[in-house]
């Protein structure tokens, strides 16, 4: 019995110093010292022995056990101890290292300008609406004065969702969306993506924003309109902006205008931007049909009011001198970050 108590100890020297980790540790431990462990059992077969022999191997027997008790505690505490400073090793922060640089985001350019839009017509008096993209017949041309087979619907080439439910071909749905809740006098802005089976081109593209601006009030006339559009272009694009105001159609405003800027690639000469006519078109304009006003509720005898519709894309390429709309688009980062 003696002798196996002098075996455990030196199998744990040996093993103590074979071990490195505090897992295998607790294993020894275990194996040597717990219940089922092998000194217990030495222990366990002391009751065997004779008188005079249980003292002293019950003597032994506990000077082996605080023995091992002991070893496998400084060596627990070696190891922990090692580890912590591996630990902290690892985890070292080097404060002279170049931090990592965050790359800042910016707006795009169709929104810094829209945003500009808007500061310039709410100073104006004007307040911002928005509506559905996804949008009825009815408030996309019906209510407009264009009912169904009118010629006008061939214009603005339509992607139906539904027979009587359409991608909006215009921001112009707002003006009805608008009057139908509100009374005058009304001053709005409304902003939005819209729609239409377009050939793409450097001015075309088949999903673009249009800005649309609507004001109704007693006595506001044509000059309000030209007066509005003017004092706008003035503030956006500088005082020697030059443009020019034609006559045309739409069925929802009498009389009908379209504003056009100088061509900005070439100045005026004819280029493949402007497709050789020296100028672009922004936009659509008018003093509101009477019978819009009526299909809204609103009085055409007491009441007028003007329209516009702008098309972004073409305001901002102007306003940055970008020569073809498909940039705003292409999402690359190499464009984008000049602005
Ligand atoms: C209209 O859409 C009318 N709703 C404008 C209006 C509003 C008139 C209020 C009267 C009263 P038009 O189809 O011309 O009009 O389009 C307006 C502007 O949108 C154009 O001047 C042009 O700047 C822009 N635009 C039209 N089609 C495209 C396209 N495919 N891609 C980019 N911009 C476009
Ligand atoms: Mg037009």
């Amino acid at each position: 019995m003696k002798e196996k108590l002098q075996q455990i100890k030196t199998e744990v020297t040996d093993l103590l110093a074979k071990t490195n980790d505090l897992e295998g540790l607790e294993q020894l431990r275990i194996r040597f010292l717990g219940k089922k462990g092998e000194l217990t059992a030495v222990l366990k077969g002391m009751g065997q022995l004779s008188a005079e022999e249980r003292p002293v191997i019950g003597a032994l027997a506990n000077e082996v056990r605080s023995y091992l008790e002991q070893e496998i505690d400084s060596r627990k505490e070696e190891l922990s101890a090692k580890m912590q400073e591996e630990k902290l090793k690892k985890e070292v922060i080097d404060v002279t290292m170049p931090g990592k640089k965050q790359e800042l985001g910016k707006l795009h350019p169709l929104t810094q300008v829209l945003d500009e839009i808007k500061n310039i017509f709410v100073g104006l008096g004007f307040q911002i609406a928005e509506g559905p993209e996804v949008e009825y017949d009815y408030y996309n041309f019906e209510a407009l004065n264009i009912p169904k087979n009118h010629p006008a619907r061939d214009t603005q080439d339509t992607f139906y969702i539904e027979d009587n439910i359409v991608l909006r071909t215009q921001t112009s749905p707002m003006q009805v969306r608008v009057m139908e809740k509100q009374k005058p006098p009304i001053r709005i802005l409304a902003p939005g993506r819209v729609y239409r089976s377009d050939a793409v081109d450097a001015t075309h593209s088949p999903v673009f924003h249009q800005v649309e601006g609507l004001v109704v009030d007693k006595g506001v006339t044509m000059a309000d309109l030209k007066g509005t559009l003017e004092a706008f272009i003035k503030e956006l694009y500088g005082a020697d902006a030059k443009v020019r105001f034609r006559p045309h159609h739409f069925p929802f405003t009498e009389p009908s205008a379209e504003m056009d800027v100088s061509c900005f690639v070439c100045g005026g000469e004819g280029c493949r931007v402007c497709k050789g006519e020296g100028w672009i078109e922004i936009l659509g304009c008018g003093m509101v049909h009477p019978k819009v006003l009526a299909n809204c509720g609103i009085d055409p005898e007491e009441y007028s009011g003007f329209a516009f519709g702008l098309g972004l894309e073409r305001v901002v390429m102007r306003r940055y001198g970008i020569d073809d709309l498909r940039l705003f688009f292409e999402n690359d980062l190499r464009f984008l970050g000049q602005f």
